[in-house]
């Protein structure tokens, strides 16, 4: 009995064709497996001149204890090569995939060529994965002209259709930012249209809110069981980066948001940290402690260098109750901080060193500080998850691009729900500018609220907000960068049509965002 598990030669998204993937008798009876085990599909991500990480999950119950793994290691092949067909190999080897990291497997491919378009897939028992593509980056030093990039993030899976992705990767881009709450933690009650009634959730999270490792572990089954997020992971690599729905909503390093003990609290982010780890194409490993962290430098040839900071793992704890809030003292105390001592160095050296046209900072909340207050109130207001409640780390970050070479600073940032084009301030003159990408789906086809018309007439240097689903591409040139806001009509149907909002500018040497 032949089973067709999934079509032959399916054209993915023009070009990038999955292997035929057929249980004949034979196959069938040499496996071990009982489903498909790659139904988690792949990933790549944290390219280098000459390599990436390439990830998969064995998983053949993605919902069930273990994923319905047996508790044993598996031997995973993989293979890389420059064409599609896999008849040029370029490198290949084994891994074990260990149930203590949810038989996950990171593979740290390396010496390949820099500028390169890569295919990879992995093989379990003779079994193939669908096939994922991934370019290396520029050569240290050369010419680049040019770089386009996705932000993509804020995914809660019952807010919506990821039709986002698809369009994301129907724009065939260079890489993908990741600025996280790739799971949310918490389910939706109350799921509500543009109106506020109630509606029907499109899918819903299979398991109440997760504490333990095996429940984070079902949330990112969950989410990446998706077909638009897989098609996205399918056609470039990656750099993730984790916000705070990855562990629980609005957390700072030791701190929950319910000011649990935090020796309690590190717990759960252990769990919810080593789950993110084992589901990503990243190179960080959990540490003894149980941290994971992401920050990097990356260099685009002699285009653009990324500093991708961790602005949630070391950060002191909210000020003045967190969220939405008008200002206090703790606000302003010493040491109220959004990173460690070790990441401002870092992030300084990074500058400090850059010889590169561009500095782009891609991170997780917003950099600048709009006031916030309704209309008629009486005071400012300020989220102080973002680093409105950071203000001297904020001016600390704008010291650090004043200084930058050549001056060319561009911000790139998600987490509010809502698409924002801002110009960041200091000393009353443009040192940067920050595209804000809305969310993949979270909050629906809702907005957060309905003050953006007020922050835009209190907030000169908030130059646009839209409150629709959807993500940022960014393309940079030696002559500038272009922030292309693509939103989606409805998140709340599938396929629905994606177009640009808008279109924001910086040019090289000009500070200040323009209409493009
Ligand atoms: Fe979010």
């Amino acid at each position: 009995m032949t089973q067709l598990l999934t079509p032959s030669r399916r054209t993915l998204l023009g070009g990038l064709v999955a292997a035929p993937f057929v249980l004949t008798g034979r196959a069938r009876a040499q496996l071990s497996f009982s489903e498909f085990p790659f139904s988690l599909g792949v990933a790549a991500g944290d390219m280098t001149p000459d390599g990436f990480v390439i990830w998969t999950r064995l998983a053949q119950q993605p919902l069930e204890p273990n994923g319905g793994m047996p508790m044993k290691p598996v031997t995973v092949d993989w293979e890389v090569a420059t064409d599609e067909d896999f008849r040029q190999i370029a490198a290949k080897g084994q891994e074990q995939a260990w149930p203590e990291l949810a038989h996950s497997v990171h593979v740290d491919v390396a010496k390949l060529k820099p500028a390169t378009r890569y295919f990879y897939r992995f093989k379990c028992d003779g079994l193939p994965s669908m096939v994922g593509s991934v370019t290396t980056l520029p050569a240290p030093g050369s010419m680049v002209d040019k770089v386009r990039f996705a932000a993509v993030g804020c995914q809660h899976l019952e807010h919506g259709w990821y039709t986002a992705y698809r369009d994301a990767a129907r724009q065939n881009p260079d890489f993908m930012f990741h600025y996280g709450d790739y799971i949310y933690e918490y389910h939706d009650p109350w799921p509500r249209d543009r109106e506020g009634l109630p509606i029907t959730p499109v899918r819903r999270y299979s398991r109440p809110t997760p504490m333990s490792l095996e429940d984070y572990r079902v949330r990112y089954a969950d989410t990446k069981l998706d077909g638009d997020l897989q098609a996205a992971h399918a056609v470039c690599g990656w750099y993730c980066t984790y916000d705070d729905h990855e562990v629980e909503n609005n957390w700072a390093s030791i701190y929950d948001q319910e000011n649990d003990p935090p020796e309690m609290f590190v717990y759960r982010r252990r769990a919810a940290l080593q789950a993110w780890y084992e589901h990503m194409p990243v190179r960080c490993k959990p540490t003894a402690d149980g941290l994971v962290d992401f920050h990097r430098r990356v260099d685009y040839g002699t285009l653009a260098r990324f500093h991708y900071p961790n602005t949630r793992l070391y950060r002191s704890d909210q000020p003045c109750g967190d969220n939405f809030k008008p200002d206090c003292a703790a606000r302003h105390a010493p040491g109220q901080d959004m990173l460690n001592a070790a990441q401002w160095t870092w992030l300084e050296e990074g500058f400090r060193s850059s010889r590169n046209a561009w500095n782009i900072v891609p991170q997780q909340v917003m950099v600048c500080i709009p006031d916030r207050r309704e209309k008629g109130g009486s005071q400012p207001i300020y989220n102080m998850d973002s680093w409105g409640g950071y203000p001297a780390a904020q001016q600390h970050l704008l010291e650090i691009f004043a200084k930058a070479p050549g001056g060319n600073v561009l911000v790139v940032t998600g987490d509010e729900h809502r698409n924002y084009a801002n110009d960041l301030i200091l000393r009353d003159k443009v040192v940067a500018s920050e595209f804000v990408s809305t969310s993949i789906t979270s909050n629906g086809d809702r907005a957060d609220d309905d003050n953006s018309a007020n922050m835009l007439a209190n907030n000169s240097f908030v130059k646009w907000i839209n409150d629709q689903r959807g993500y940022v591409m960014t393309e940079v040139t030696r002559e500038g960068c272009t922030g292309d806001y693509r939103t989606v009509e409805t998140v709340t149907k599938r396929d629905a049509p994606v177009a640009s909002a808008a279109k924001w500018a910086v040019a090289a040497g000009k500070p200040g965002l323009v209409k493009a």
